[in-house]
C-alpha cells in the first residue's frame, strides 16, 4: 500500500511539459538516460565537434513535423535528403545509442527522445548548461523532404526568422536564445561567402562585417576556393558553449547573415545586448538559464504521444543480428575465439551464397564460397579496421560494415 502511495506521489510530482514528463523511462528502462549519455560521451571524447552536430540534428528534427525522429528516416524522398539537411551530422551517435537501448530495453525508448537527450548531453559536455529533458515522445511514421522548407535559411530576413519560429510556438526571445547554439559548431564557406565579395551594388563586402574579421574570413574562404571548407560559427571558442556568440554579433563578427541580422532589429538587438553584457544575469537574461528553458520548449514542438506514433525498431538485418548488435558483439568478444573473425566471415559467405541462390537463382558452389571467404578475409584484414575491433572489448559499437558482394 505504502509503495503504491509512494509511486503515485512520485509520478504526480514529476514536472510535466505537455504530455511529456521528466523521468518517463524511470520504470520501464531506468538506465535509458545513462546509456544515451555514455554513448554521446564516447563519441565526444573522439571528436568534440560532434556536440554541435547533435544539437543541430535535434533542432532540424523538431522544425519538420515536430520532434518525432523523422529526420533519421532514410529514403530518397525523406526529410534527411532535403537540401537544408545535407550537412547534418551525428546520425551514428543516435544509431549507437539506439542499438544499446534496444539490447537493454527492447521497444521502449523512442528515437525522438534519444535525439532530445543527446542534444542536452552534447551541450553539457561542451561546458554549457544541463537540464531535465521531459521524455515520452513517440516516433513519427512519415518523413517528407518537401516539408523541410520550414527550416530557417541563413539568408532569411529577421522578419522571416521571427515568423518561422512563431509558427512553431517560439517567440522572439526564444529565437535569439536558441540561435545562441551557434556558439558551437561550424559552417561551410558556401553559406556566407557571398557576404565577403560583391555583396553591395558597388562591389563591396557586407558592410556590417567588422573589417578585421572580414579579412580573416576572406583568407579562410577565397572567392573561388572550396565552398565546403568549414569555418567556426563562433570565432573564439567553437567547442565551448558560452555567450561569446552574442559578443560576436554585437561586434560585427557574426558569420552567417541571419546571425548578424539579429543586431539590426530593435527587439532582437536588445536581447543580444543583454546576453553579451559583462554582468551576467542582468534583467534575467541569463543565457545558460534561458537556453535550457528554450530548449525544453523547442523539444516539445508538435510531439507525438500515445497512439500518434511508434517506438521505432532498429532495422534488423542478418549482419546486425550476428555481428553488429551490442549483445552479439560482446558474445564474440567473450568467446575469446581467436579465429572468430574467419569463422564470422565464412558464416557471412554462406549467407550471401544462400541469398544469391534463393533470390537470384545462383548456383551453390562450395569452392566458390570458400574462395569468396578468403577474398573477404584478406580484404578485411588488409583494409578494414573492423575485424580487429572484434578482438577488443566493445564499449560503444564501432559498426562492422557488411562485406560487399
Ligand atoms: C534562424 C535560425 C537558424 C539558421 C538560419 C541556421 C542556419 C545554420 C547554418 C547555415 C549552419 C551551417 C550548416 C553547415 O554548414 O553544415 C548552422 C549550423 C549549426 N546550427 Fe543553426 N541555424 C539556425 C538556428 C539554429 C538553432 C535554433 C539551433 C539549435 C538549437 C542551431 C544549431 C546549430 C549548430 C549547433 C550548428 C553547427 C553544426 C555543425 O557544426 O555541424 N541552429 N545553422
Amino acid at each position: 500500500m505504502w509503495l503504491l502511495v509512494f509511486l503515485v506521489i512520485l509520478v504526480v510530482g514529476l514536472p510535466v511539459q505537455g504530455q511529456l514528463r521528466n523521468g518517463f523511462y524511470a520504470f520501464p528502462c531506468p538506465q535509458a538516460e545513462a546509456i544515451v549519455r555514455s554513448t554521446v560521451e564516447a563519441h565526444f571524447q573522439k571528436d568534440p565537434t560532434i556536440a554541435a552536430g547533435l544539437l543541430r540534428l535535434h533542432f532540424h528534427d523538431c522544425f519538420v513535423q515536430g520532434c518525432d525522429g523523422s529526420v533519421l528516416i532514410t529514403g530518397s524522398s525523406a526529410e534527411r535528403n532535403a537540401l537544408p539537411n545535407q550537412g547534418l551530422r551525428g546520425f551514428e551517435v543516435i544509431d549507437d545509442a539506439k542499438s544499446l537501448l534496444e539490447a537493454s530495453c527492447p521497444g521502449v525508448v523512442s528515437c525522438a527522445d534519444i535525439l532530445a537527450l543527446a542534444a542536452r548531453d552534447a551541450v553539457d559536455l561542451s561546458d554549457g548548461p544541463s537540464w531535465a529533458v521531459p521524455t515520452g515522445r513517440k516516433d513519427g511514421r512519415v518523413s517528407s523532404s518537401s516539408q523541410a522548407s520550414n527550416l530557417p535559411s541563413p539568408l532569411d530576413s529577421i522578419a522571416t526568422q521571427k515568423q518561422k519560429f512563431a509558427a512553431k510556438g517560439l517567440d522572439d526571445h526564444d529565437l535569439v536564445t536558441l540561435v545562441g547554439a551557434h556558439t558551437i559548431g561550424q559552417t561551410d564557406c558556401i553559406f556566407f561567402r557571398y557576404r565577403l565579395y560583391n555583396f553591395t551594388t558597388t562591389g563591396n563586402a557586407d558592410p556590417t562585417i567588422n573589417q578585421s574579421f572580414l579579412r580573416q574570413l576572406q583568407a579562410l574562404c577565397p572567392q573561388n576556393g572550396d565552398g565546403s571548407k568549414r569555418v567556426a560559427l563562433d570565432k573564439d571558442s567553437q567547442t565551448k558553449f558560452d555567450a561569446s556568440f552574442f559578443k560576436n554579433v554585437r561586434d560585427g563578427n557574426g558569420v552567417l547573415e541571419s546571425d548578424q541580422r539579429l543586431w539590426d532589429d530593435a527587439s532582437t538587438r536588445n536581447i543580444v545586448q543583454n546576453y553579451a553584457g559583462d554582468i551576467r544575469g542582468l534583467l534575467g537574461f541569463r543565457f545558460d538559464f534561458d537556453f535550457s528553458k528554450a530548449m525544453i520548449k523547442m523539444s516539445s514542438i508538435e510531439v507525438k504521444t500515445g497512439s500518434d506514433g511508434d517506438i521505432r525498431k532498429e532495422a534488423e538485418t542478418s549482419m546486425h543480428l550476428f555481428f553488429q548488435c551490442p549483445v552479439s558483439s560482446r558474445v564474440w568478444y567473450l568467446s575469446q575465439l581467436r579465429v572468430h573473425g574467419a569463422f564470422a566471415l565464412l558464416t557471412w559467405s554462406i549467407w550471401l551464397a544462400r541469398n544469391d541462390h534463393i533470390f537470384r537463382n545462383g548456383n551453390v558452389d562450395e569452392n566458390q564460397i570458400i574462395a569468396s571467404d578468403y577474398r573477404l578475409w584478406i580484404n578485411e584484414s588488409l583494409e578494414a579496421q573492423d575485424v580487429p575491433v572484434l578482438l577488443e572489448k566493445p564499449t560503444v559499437m564501432h559498426k562492422w560494415t557488411p562485406p560487399s558482394g
